[in-house]
């Protein structure tokens, strides 16, 4: 059984587009995974397969129709329990923990927005989460959608093969990852960090861990305070349990 990911947007030539090559392209000629898409264009209305109004109360825009919507969604056929992602800069931000739960299981539904957005009573009615990738603007849902599918295809079985940089890379422990290095040690008189060239595994360890430390205190101050407070949580809640323990409890 493969993952399932089903695309409603008015571009469907634009996927599997760069998911076609590479190591999500092998995928998807193994079978680890699917790409569908439904376009919205077919479900649109009248003459013109209208898919977009002008937005009640005034404004700048267009807005997708909720019944145009729903008649793509109806038409996917996909599972009840999927999960029903929008994106739109409007969304929550999209999480490395979103992408695992996506990961897990059976496939996500896409749905791609253009013009102003869709009609919010389709959204709340379908019970479709609204996901972001980032504070900018793009011209529309699609690369978006891309990008959340790059993120979960590669986390399925078998596609990552037995690399461990899937699971050792940036925001698995919540801190950034440490630099990389490689030949020649000497380039254009820039010398490879000593240490790394010790072959002493535990002071590699210990000089990798600090520089990720200090890679997210500076560059993401906001991943750096969670982090802190997980440490600090669990040395507290390493202490009560101690004192727990002393309490005979
Ligand atoms: Cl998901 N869509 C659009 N149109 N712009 C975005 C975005 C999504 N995330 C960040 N900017």
């Amino acid at each position: 059984m493969s993952w399932k990911a089903t695309v409603v947007t008015l571009f469907p030539d634009m996927f599997p587009g760069p998911l076609g090559q590479s190591l999500a392209g092998r995928a998807l000629e193994n079978g680890v995974w699917e790409c569908r898409t439904e376009d919205l264009r077919e479900h649109g209305l009248g003459r013109h397969r209208a898919v977009d109004d002008t937005p009640f109360g005034g404004g700048a825009g267009m807005v997708i129709r909720p019944d145009v919507a729903d008649a793509a969604l109806a038409a996917t056929a996909a599972e009840a329990n999927i999960p029903c992602v929008y994106l739109t800069p409007r969304g929550r931000p999209l999480t490395q923990a979103d992408v695992r739960r996506y990961a897990a299981g059976p496939g996500v539904m896409l749905l791609c927005g253009r013009f102003e957005g869709v009609d919010e009573r389709f959204l709340q009615a379908r019970g479709v989460e609204q996901v972001s990738i980032g504070d900018y603007v793009l011209s529309g849902g699609e690369t978006a959608a891309l990008v959340l599918l790059d993120a979960c295809v590669r986390l399925l079985p078998g596609v990552m093969g037995s690399e461990l940089s899937g699971v050792e890379e940036s925001f698995s422990d919540g801190l950034l990852e440490y630099p990389h290095y490689t030949r020649p040690a000497v380039w254009e008189g820039h010398e490879v960090p000593e240490v790394l060239l010790s072959g002493n595994h535990a002071a590699i360890a210990q000089w990798r861990q600090a520089k990720a430390e200090e890679t997210t205190r500076e560059r993401r101050p906001d991943l750096w305070s969670a982090w802190l407070a997980r440490k600090n949580g669990n040395r507290a809640a390493a202490v009560g349990g101690a004192a727990q323990a002393d309490l005979g409890v």
